[in-house]
């Protein structure tokens, strides 16, 4: 029977109860799909810091490398705002990506039809909305130099070379041909030097894929149309802090940011995890969306493992979890049948994977 190995990264807040019921999916999935799971534990963030005094433990990295994939919580909370920067979980998060080579997040906001009700702008506008953001994730103005901080003063640095916009735009079109063959490059070149690199290298690359069609839009007017007209969008290709923000905008097209999955990957292998936070003043309550997770969980199965049919199965227990009426409290005004608590949805969609 195949073994796969999986660091599970809890972290902070709500993350250790999301990550254990994306654990009895996984354990679900694999009895009926003749694999076996074997599950390492490793410490980031808040909590690392409160052991180890350090937010990311070299033994993280270790686990993790040994590792076919990571399945991520996640991290931070009030507690540790005031530590010096490099103390904060954040901190141990971005060294963590930097470390595993993570260059390519990939985030989709894909709208149940089940929830048509649950976002805040009308069905019309939303119904069959399915865009795939590819964010650059360790690059730009998260990781430029120099940065610093005085009493009166703070500055960041945004910078990308060639390279690294060359390798996301690579993701970005090879991800768009398995899709609707459209990429919408996204930077601020009206402003930013670093913006029109990063527009005239996309365009270079472009030519590879004469099958993809690619066009360019302002952040600003991204930001915009996403709310004006999101169907307009296939693949949206940006930077990191663009992607960062307008990926959260594009959760909310699907009504709850707890839906959201994403799968980050690089240069080795692949860290998996919901698109939201920690959500601190909701921890240890059990009213936490756990598909976010969960949906993570089926993109890990899929570009980590080549489980695909694994992965189906989890989808479509996600759904038929929703279409049921099952809804966890984020979501329980939306159309309601029963209003369950994090576990109790692990538990559901567990069941109906294992069908
Ligand atoms: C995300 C988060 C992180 C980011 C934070 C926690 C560092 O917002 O994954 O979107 O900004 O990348
Ligand atoms: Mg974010």
């Amino acid at each position: 029977m195949k073994n796969y190995k999986i660091a599970l990264i809890k972290g902070d807040g709500i993350g250790p109860e999301i990550i254990d019921e994306a654990v009895k999916v996984l354990d679900a999935v694999s009895s009926c799909c003749g694999f076996h799971f074997e599950y390492e534990e490793a410490l980031m963030g808040g909590c690392a810091y409160d052991i180890t005094g350090d937010p990311l433990p070299q033994e993280t990295i270790s686990a993790s490398l040994r590792s076919d994939a990571v399945l991520f919580g996640a991290i931070g909370g009030e507690k540790w705002d005031s530590l010096p920067r490099e103390k904060r979980p954040e901190s141990g998060l971005l060294r963590f990506r930097k470390e595993l080579g993570v260059y390519a997040n990939l985030r989709p906001a894909v709208v149940y039809e089940e929830l048509i009700n649950a976002s805040s702008l009308k069905p019309e506008i939303i119904k069959g909305v399915d865009i795939m953001v590819v964010r650059e994730l360790i690059g730009g103005i998260y990781f430029g130099e120099p940065k610093g901080r005085t009493d009166d003063k703070g500055w960041n640095t945004m910078v990308y070379t060639r390279m690294e916009i060359e390798r996301i735009a690579h993701q970005a079109f090879r991800i768009a041909q398995k899709r609707s063959k459209r990429v919408c490059s996204i930077d601020k070149a009206n402003v930013l030097d670093v913006s029109q690199l990063w527009r005239d290298v996309v365009t270079e690359i472009s030519e590879q894929y004469p099958d993809v069609e690619l066009s360019h839009m302002y952040v600003d007017n991204a930001a915009m149309q996403l709310v004006l007209n999101p169907k307009q969008f296939d693949v949206m290709l940006t930077g990191n802090i663009f992607g960062d923000i307008l990926s959260d905008e594009a959760s909310m097209l699907c009504g709850s940011i707890g839906l959201l999955p994403s799968a980050s990957v690089g240069e080795k292998i692949g860290v998996y995890e919901p698109i939201h936070g920690s959500a601190p003043d909701i921890a240890g309550q059990g009213i936490a969306n756990p598909i976010a997770t969960i949906s993570s969980a089926s993109m890990m199965l899929r570009y980590a493992l080549g489980e695909n049919v694994a992965a189906d199965k989890i989808d479509s227990a996600i759904k038929r979890a929703l279409k049921e009426g099952y809804r966890t409290k984020d979501l329980a005004q939306y159309d309601a049948k029963e209003v369950c608590s994090t576990s109790e949805m692990g538990s559901i969609i567990a069941n109906y994977t294992a069908k």
